[in-house]
């Protein structure tokens, strides 16, 4: 059960090699999210999201059978979340979120955001809680921005809202031993008591409705999920379905990770033009060749260079534009500078309407007053 923590443990993501996703898959017991799956969500939605369309989204728990259930008339939710730290969001931590947005308009289901507070503070990645609460707000309202309904989306910071969770939490706790905490998440002997008691936190949100959680998050977070697979139904509530992700590349090249606590590694939501542009020509690695005969020459690796990659993954939406990106790449007729340039833009594009939607948010109506929010504070846990 231990072989896959040195690719992910409770505290980090070593994702060395494509190959390491496919191991993910065999050591989780997760499926790929194939053709056949797809072609059924596009029955029901009409077409298809480009981290779905791209496979970005890779691997699941029961997404086929929640398909077919809702085919037969059953109903799901949606649930994710977002754990601060000493650091803002950056465009890793909004894949989740974006596709859960994708769902929230294509089936109009209810969608609940924790922000745990506590996580981070007690994995020891930052030392002022005080500072972690003011970050926890910072990202509710960012998560907000993306375009979230309202009324069916509840978004809660878990110091706030523990009083709600707790009788469930009292329940899930005693179901977890702590040797299959361990032998899961690999703590080991200097690894903080909250930890472990954190799992019964992540897992409570799965019981907020009596139907199927799914939840979009990446792949690191799918532990959780298979021990609260363990224990739903002695409760009398669902299995959670996930959907998960692969990662987003930081700035530095293939696999490296994007850190919220290292500006070089990652472009934030809120950079501005000049940032993003400044992050990119200055540290995002490139498959171009080192002059610029070489590359008109001999042309540029796409599957090396960062740029592509996020323009592969999101930015670039258009399936034939992003052919041709690659093919003019290869050929050496892109340069470099003219590829880093086009992914600039598109990112500055995509961030700059959140960034505007930000600036009005009403962050009450997800946390206290919407439809959603006012039925969730007076929620109880009941088996
Ligand atoms: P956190 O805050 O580390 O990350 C938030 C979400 O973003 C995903 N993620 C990434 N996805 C793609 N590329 C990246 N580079 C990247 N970095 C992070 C994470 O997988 C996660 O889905 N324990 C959680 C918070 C949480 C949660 C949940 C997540 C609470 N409840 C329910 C999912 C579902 C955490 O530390 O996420």
């Amino acid at each position: 059960m231990n072989e896959y923590k040195d690719i992910i443990n409770i505290y980090d993501v070593n994702i060395k090699e494509e190959k390491d996703y496919e191991r993910l898959i065999k050591l989780f017991g997760v499926k790929e999210i194939d053709d056949v799956i797809l072609n059924n969500l596009k029955y029901l939605t009409g077409d298809l999201h480009v981290l779905l369309r791209r496979k970005f989204f890779y691997a699941h728990r029961d997404f086929d059978l929640l398909l077919n259930k809702y085919i037969e008339g059953k109903r799901f939710f949606l649930y994710t979340g977002r754990a601060p730290s000493k650091g803002k969001m950056h465009i890793g931590h909004l894949i989740p979120f974006l596709l859960t947005k994708w769902f929230q308009e294509k089936f109009n289901v209810n969608v609940y955001i924790q922000i745990p507070d506590e996580e981070k503070y007690w994995e020891k990645k930052a030392d002022n809680y005080e500072e972690i609460r003011e970050y926890a707000l910072e990202d509710a309202k960012t998560i907000a921005s993306l375009g979230f309904d309202p009324d069916k989306t509840f978004i809660f910071i878990d110091s706030e809202y523990i009083k709600n969770m707790y009788k469930a939490a009292i329940y899930v706790a005693r179901e977890i031993n702590l040797n299959t905490a361990k032998s899961v998440f690999g703590f080991d002997d200097s690894s903080a008591i909250g930890l472990p008691f954190y799992i019964a936190l992540q897992i409570v949100p799965t019981f907020f409705e009596r139907s199927i959680p799914l939840i979009p998050c990446g792949i690191d977070q799918d532990p959780y999920f298979r021990l609260q697979r363990d224990i739903a139904e002695k409760f009398g509530y669902y299995k959670a379905s996930t959907i998960l992700s692969k990662f987003v590349w930081g700035l530095q090249g293939p696999y490296t990770k994007m850190s919220a606590s290292d500006p070089k590694s990652a472009i934030f939501i809120d950079d501005d033009y000049d940032t993003i542009k400044y992050k990119i020509f200055k540290y995002a690695f490139s498959g171009g060749r080192s002059t610029l005969e070489e590359h008109r020459k001999y042309g540029g690796n796409p599957d090396i260079d960062v740029s592509y990659f996020w323009l592969s993954v999101l930015f670039e939406e258009d399936d034939n534009k992003l052919k041709e990106i690659r093919e003019k790449y290869i050929m050496g007729e892109l340069t470099t500078g003219e590829l880093k340039e086009y992914t600039v833009n598109k990112i500055w594009e995509f961030l700059s309407k959140i960034q505007e939607r930000r600036k009005n948010i009403n962050i009450d109506k997800f946390m206290y007053d919407g439809k959603l929010a006012r039925e969730m504070w007076e929620w109880e846990f009941r088996i």
